[in-house]
């Protein structure tokens, strides 16, 4: 039998090549090269020896499967920004070390937000689908007319790293910018933005609202019927940060009335199972889960989980170390 002296450590899914590389060069690495999801039962049985676990938004670590986990894991890198998907209290109380993926994802996910507003206010779905069943008969003046982004305002919930980017993005394309955020921005970060003081000072003023929170327990829901109806009409949601933020029936209802004129939604309650009413949506454009899908973001993630795990393996503090 041969001792490894390499921390071992399971990956939930496959990972690109070049994070694989480093992977096995580095570690004694267990990968799901299967690339299915994992129950819970199959995470704990695979954490078996592990000192490690790198784990991706659909794996879900609550307080119940991270206290199953074996005394051998000592830490869990998350390949996300997004940490929702694992109790953090949990870990700390069992001395594990969770980190997530800061920084590298921003830009990847601020150019998703801009497809979502461009191809829910430009109706690109319906475009799309009429050419694809051969139903186009011509231009004509009044097809498929949608909004225009010059001059509207966009009003960012969560004016972080994702929320500014996008922000720059959007003013390129002539918006004008309002934020919310749990602190007001310093001016020269602000770049001319309008900030309101509350969340809903920021919805009266959204002819597009994108969501750009954290999920937390005081974000869940957030943007449910009441809160709808303050919108402003004609008025278009967009969502790249995380289904919980929404509730999902109330934008449903307000998409089929025409209440909200148009939803561009990267993200879901329940993912990958969407709530059935979104499917049947000429007006919502939905994708999946592809805010940070870019090659050089996925890398960056990946050598992220690597650079903590690196840290934390060679007793130092983890750069983006959560708990
Ligand atoms: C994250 O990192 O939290 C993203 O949702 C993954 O795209």
């Amino acid at each position: 039998m041969t001792v490894s002296a390499k921390p071992r450590i399971f990956v939930t899914r496959r990972v690109p090549e070049a994070v694989t590389d480093r992977l096995q060069r580095d570690y004694d690495a267990n990968i799901n090269t299967d690339d299915n999801a994992l129950t819970a039962d199959q995470l704990v049985t695979q954490a078996d020896g592990m000192d490690a676990l790198i784990v991706t938004p659909p794996d879900k670590l609550g307080a119940d499967v991270i206290e199953r986990l074996p005394d051998s894991v000592r830490a869990i890198a998350c390949f996300s920004v997004g940490t929702n998907h694992v109790d953090l209290e949990a870990a700390k109380k069992r001395g594990i070390a969770v980190t997530n993926t800061p920084g590298v994802l921003t830009d990847a996910t601020a150019e998703i937000a801009m497809l979502l507003i461009l191809g829910a206010c430009r109706r690109a779905w319906e475009g799309q689908k009429m050419l694809r069943r051969r139903d186009w008969d011509g231009w004509k003046p009044t097809q498929l007319i949608g909004l225009e982004l010059t001059g509207r305002r966009l009003a960012i919930f969560g004016m972080g790293r994702i929320g500014q980017a996008t922000a720059a993005r959007a003013r390129a394309f002539g918006m004008e910018i309002h934020y919310h955020n749990r602190s007001r921005l310093p001016e020269e970060q602000e770049q001319g933005a309008t900030y309101h003081e509350t969340p809903d000072q920021l919805l009266e003023v959204a002819d597009v609202l994108s969501l750009h929170c954290p999920a937390t327990p005081e974000t869940q829901g957030f943007l449910n019927a009441q809160r709808i109806e303050a919108l402003p009409a004609p008025t278009v949601v967009i969502n790249t940060s995380r289904g919980d933020v929404v509730d999902d029936a109330a934008l449903i209802d307000a998409l089929k009335r025409q209440r909200v004129a148009a939803a561009g939604l990267d993200v879901f309650a329940g993912e990958p199972n969407l709530h059935d009413g979104y499917y049947e949506l000429e007006n919502a454009y939905l994708l999946p889960h592809l805010g940070s899908a870019t090659v050089e973001t996925r890398n960056a993630m990946g050598f992220m989980c690597l650079d903590n795990l690196d840290a934390l393996f060679t007793g130092r503090d983890a750069p983006n170390r959560v708990a």
